[in-house]
């Protein structure tokens, strides 16, 4: 089995408990180096941090959790309401790739996660263009 087929990449993350790992180191280091995209989060940002783990798990072939609580999520448009720019999206897959360098994931997996999460992310960078100009 590769990553990409059936839950092989949601096995190889740890499941549940470490995608939970995995928001949590993301958003401490966006904490700790990422003041900008960091205050654009509201709250206290645990919301943020249910969504996102939530939302991961089905994006990595486990349960739906997103859907499960939140309902239906179309992703770009879910950020439309930001100005997310080159820099921006760059700043939050550099976060992601100290996170998961964090979790100590095999080198493979981890280029794996960065270059599956680049296409959302540029999707929403594109999106977010698109509303501004
Ligand atoms: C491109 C850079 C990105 C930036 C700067 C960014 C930033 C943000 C911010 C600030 C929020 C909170 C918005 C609000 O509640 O007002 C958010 C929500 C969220 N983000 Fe991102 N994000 C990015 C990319 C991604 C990617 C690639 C994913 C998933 C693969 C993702 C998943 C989510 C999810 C699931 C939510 C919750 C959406 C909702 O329920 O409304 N984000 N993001």
């Amino acid at each position: 089995m590769q990553y990409g087929d059936a839950d092989t990449t949601y096995k190889a993350a740890g499941c549940a408990a470490g995608i939970l790992q995995l928001v949590d180191h993301f958003y401490d280091i966006m904490q700790e180096s990422y003041p900008v995209i960091f205050s654009w989060h509201p709250g206290d940002n645990s919301v943020s941090r249910d969504k996102l783990a939530r939302f991961l798990s089905g994006w990595m072939g486990g349960p739906r959790r997103y859907k499960d609580k939140y309902g239906p999520i179309n992703l770009p448009h879910a950020h439309a309401h930001l100005n997310v720019t080159l820099k921006e999206r760059d700043q939050w897959l550099e976060c992601m790739a100290k996170a998961l360098e964090r979790m100590q994931y095999p080198m493979d997996l981890q280029s794996y996660l960065i270059e599956q999460l680049t296409v959302p992310a540029e999707r929403i960078r594109q999106v977010c263009a698109s509303r501004t100009s």
